[in-house]
């Protein structure tokens, strides 16, 4: 039997974890938590620092505009949480990692322990990729200034996938990408709006009639929108 209950766990580590409040306080992500579903917790990094001053970034070596976080904190960081547990995947969050999409938020959804690690500066010290990083994530080809909003895409990506999150579950099924194609359009009331009327075929409940339907305006909007997903079709 698979197990009853799922549940998430994903530490982030940040050096402006304020950054993290609205976003885990309200909507999906809110309700994914109070329903005990996912659990996120964030790391200030600060803490860890050295010194009086808290220090946790350094010049860089060999000269060269930008701030590079340093090993000390953040490996210890790293390893104070791996003492609690065992992380399916370290990731840091880098325009240098593979660009993320719905194939591995499916794929991560499954695991149980994430340690995610938000760069800020100029990144951190190439010896912490080394010693501790299992995987590293892009969000797209652009800079940000800080993995944090990177890290929020991932864990909002992840987070509704989970079993339970969403009030229906066979949302997430049908979303756009799921299989390579994207959704077909959607419509509410008014059946008339300035006068765009809603495809009768919706109004119909002929349910076999709008599974067809909704099939051909999947196709039909890939087509137009995202000619490049029709070409991973088998
Ligand atoms: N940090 C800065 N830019 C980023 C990006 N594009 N993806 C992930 N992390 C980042």
């Amino acid at each position: 039997m698979g197990p009853l209950f799922f549940m998430l766990h994903i530490d982030l580590i940040s050096c402006v974890p304020e950054l993290m409040d609205s976003f885990l306080g309200h909507s999906i992500m809110k309700r994914a938590q109070d329903k005990q579903l996912l659990r996120v917790h964030i790391h200030n990094l600060r803490e860890y620092g050295q010194g009086k001053s808290r220090q946790i970034d350094d010049y860089q070596y060999g000269g060269g505009a930008g701030m590079v976080l340093m090993p000390e904190p953040l490996g210890n960081c790293i390893e104070s949480l791996q003492e609690k547990r065992d992380y399916d995947q370290v990731i840091y969050m880098t325009p240098e990692g593979k660009t993320f999409d719905q194939k591995e938020a499916n794929k991560l959804s499954l695991h149980k322990n994430l340690l995610l690690i938000a760069g800020h500066y100029k990144g951190i010290d190439e010896r912490i990729r080394k010693l501790y990083v299992t995987q590293e994530i892009s969000i797209g080809d652009y800079v940000l200034s800080g993995g944090e909003i990177a890290a929020a895409v991932v864990i909002d990506a992840l987070g509704r996938l989970i079993p339970g999150v969403l009030n229906n579950e066979t949302s997430a099924l049908t979303d756009s990408f799921q299989d390579d194609l994207l959704a077909p359009p959607v419509y509410t009331r008014p059946n008339d709006y300035k006068g765009l009327k809603v495809p009768a075929v919706l109004l119909s409940g002929h349910d076999q009639k709008i599974t067809d339907w909704r099939y051909d305006a999947s196709i039909e909007n890939t087509k137009n929108r995202r000619p490049d997903l029709l070409d991973k079709q088998e």
